[in-house]
């Protein structure tokens, strides 16, 4: 960090099971910011649609729908929240049901607009800055963020983090992990708003061989460097 009172805004960006949250979070730890999980809030939205009778696939009925849950994340990178109309969606939000329909309302821009909003609030009440973590963080929400790093990595090295997160170890379950993986990255990719895309002033990360703790130390390596490079 500079002396200066500025709140640093760092992002990252990257398809799933690149370390995105835990990285991220060990970051925010680290350096004493807030910590924002943005894919938790498309979740957050999805659980409620789906629980509310909505049907996903109906892009009208979706942006509709959008408007009605009160979606909070906590920043706390120590415990971090999420809730749909004050009740705690962590676990549920984690689920099969959630992740197979997140992808279709995360293409809805009135889904989009709303929590992109949520986000940028979230960002201007952070008192020292915040680490933010999604897909668009770089190339939309944040375009004049301090660092912006996008994680990649292999996508058998992506699923066989899935699996370990999820405690599955059968061949069979970790090969539809990695169809599901594909499924999600190229939908993210190819939507029309706001895909997945490193930003140009992006720095690229490949953490395929990398363990979370040499992926934390080389990004707040990075964001020393932007500190001092800004003190001049
Ligand atoms: O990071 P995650 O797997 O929890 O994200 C869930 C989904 O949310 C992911 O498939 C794409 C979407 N997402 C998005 O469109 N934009 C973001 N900033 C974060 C997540």
């Amino acid at each position: 960090m500079d002396n200066s009172s500025a709140p640093v805004v760092v992002v990252l960006d990257g398809p799933a099971g690149t370390g995105k949250s835990t990285v991220s979070r060990e970051i925010a730890s680290q350096l004493g910011l807030s910590f924002l999980d943005t894919g938790a809030m498309y979740r957050a939205m999805t659980y409620w649609l789906l629980t509310n009778g909505v049907e996903v696939d109906d892009a009208d009925a979706v942006a509709v729908a959008s408007a009605k849950p009160a979606i909070v994340s906590g920043t706390d990178a120590g415990t971090p929240t999420i809730t749909v109309d004050g009740v705690d969606v962590s676990t549920p939000i984690r689920e099969q049901p959630v992740t197979a329909a997140v992808s279709a309302v995360s293409a809805v821009p009135e889904v989009r607009d709303r929590l992109v909003e949520l986000q940028r609030e979230s960002a201007l009440a952070a008192p020292r800055g915040i680490v933010a973590e999604g897909r668009d963080m770089g190339t939309v929400v944040f375009p004049r963020a301090d660092l912006k790093v996008f994680l990649t990595a292999s996508a058998e090295t992506r699923a066989a983090r899935r699996a370990a997160q999820l405690g599955v170890t059968d061949e069979t379950e970790i090969a539809a992990i990695l169809t599901d993986i594909n499924r999600r990255d190229a939908a993210d990719s190819s939507r029309a708003t706001a895909p997945l895309r490193k930003a140009d002033d992006a720095v690229e990360v490949d953490t395929s061989e990398m363990s979370p703790d040499q992926v934390v130390a080389h990004i707040i390596g990075l964001v020393r460097d932007r500190a001092a490079a800004r003190l001049g």
